[in-house]
């Protein structure tokens, strides 16, 4: 694999198994506080068009943490690279490869197909960490990393996914991954109409097997779950007047606290891939069934691993 654009490029259960596999090394690793030397010689650049902590943060320790001694890191370039002169993003990727020599780009982009137009002309990997709507691959396996490590297993499962299915990239990309990993699981899709998951990729995860159920009643499924994945509304998709409307009578719907849990399973994984703006109550912080701020470390040993399988193959 020379890029890593799509979580649907993870094709079968193996290659998941195969990322999972060099992630709990890079684990110890980090235990070990010793820096690796996979990346002494390489050079990465990180490119960010959007607001990022955890995921820009965690890319870019996971190539210091390699060993990796020029990361080119640039955030906010919405703000301060030439995109605000107008410059495209296939001029800003050559300039990037020309300024820089790097190894590979790390992108996150509003526009869908942003990680794919820049690895078209890219000469080195492209790496999508987040692009519009669509697709997230390396939190959706970060993601799956963590129920993993947590319930043992990646097969079998009951997942409930919360909130803006819509418009959120995270469900997407781990739903889809989550087919690869075991077509039995069974999704239960809760959210209200409006942010329904698009019909379309209902279907297409229908048609890969899974089973899934629609509702807007958390109620009704969380004694069922052995994972709860929440999100938050994506209020940046919300734009026009009327959009902005609908965002302010739809915010603060769910909050998940200690009373909503009350029916929930003993040993229920509670995930968000955050931020969290009120979905989460700061109660169930403390509650052991809280795995998201788990899902974060394991963010770094993910990214380390997927850094490694693509730049030293
Ligand atoms: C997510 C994203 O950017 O899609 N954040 C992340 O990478 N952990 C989720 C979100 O912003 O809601």
């Amino acid at each position: 694999m020379r890029d890593l654009i799509s979580i649907d490029q993870i094709a079968s259960l193996k290659e998941i198994e195969a990322v999972f596999r060099e992630a709990d090394k890079m684990e110890k690793i980090v235990q070990s506080k010793k820096t690796a030397q996979w990346l002494k010689n390489k050079t990465v650049a990180e490119l960010f068009y959007q607001p990022s902590t955890r995921t820009f943060a965690s890319f870019l320790a996971a190539a210091k943490w390699l060993g990796c001694e020029r990361v080119v890191a640039i955030h906010g370039m919405t703000e301060y690279s030439s995109a605000v002169k107008g410059e495209s993003l296939q001029d800003t990727i050559r300039t990037i490869e020309q300024t820089t020599a790097c190894d590979a780009i790390i992108l996150r982009h509003p526009e869908n197909n942003s990680s794919a137009v820049a690895a078209k002309l890219a000469t080195v990997p492209v790496i999508n960490a987040g692009s519009g709507n669509k697709e997230h691959p390396t939190q959706a396996l970060l993601d799956l990393y963590t129920i993993k490590k947590r319930l043992g297993k990646v097969k079998g499962l009951k997942i409930g996914f919360l909130g803006d299915l819509l418009n959120g990239r995270t469900v997407k990309s781990l739903a889809r991954l989550l087919a690869v990993a075991d077509k039995n699981c069974q999704i239960d899709l809760i959210s209200p109409r409006v942010l329904r998951l698009p019909v379309e990729e209902v279907k297409q995860l229908k048609n890969k097997g899974l089973r899934i159920r629609e509702t807007d009643n958390l109620g009704g499924v969380i004694g069922d779950l052995d994972v709860l994945y929440v999100t938050r509304i994506q209020k940046e998709w919300f734009q026009t007047p009327a959009e902005k409307k609908l965002y302010a009578s739809l915010k603060g719907q769910y909050d998940i606290n200690p009373k909503i849990l009350q029916p929930a399973k003993k040993n229920l994984m509670i995930m968000h891939p955050l931020p969290r703006i009120g979905e989460i109550s700061e109660a169930v912080d403390a509650d052991p069934r809280a795995a998201y701020f788990e899902q974060m470390r394991n963010g770094l040993y993910v990214r380390m691993a997927i850094l490694k399988l693509i730049l030293c193959q």
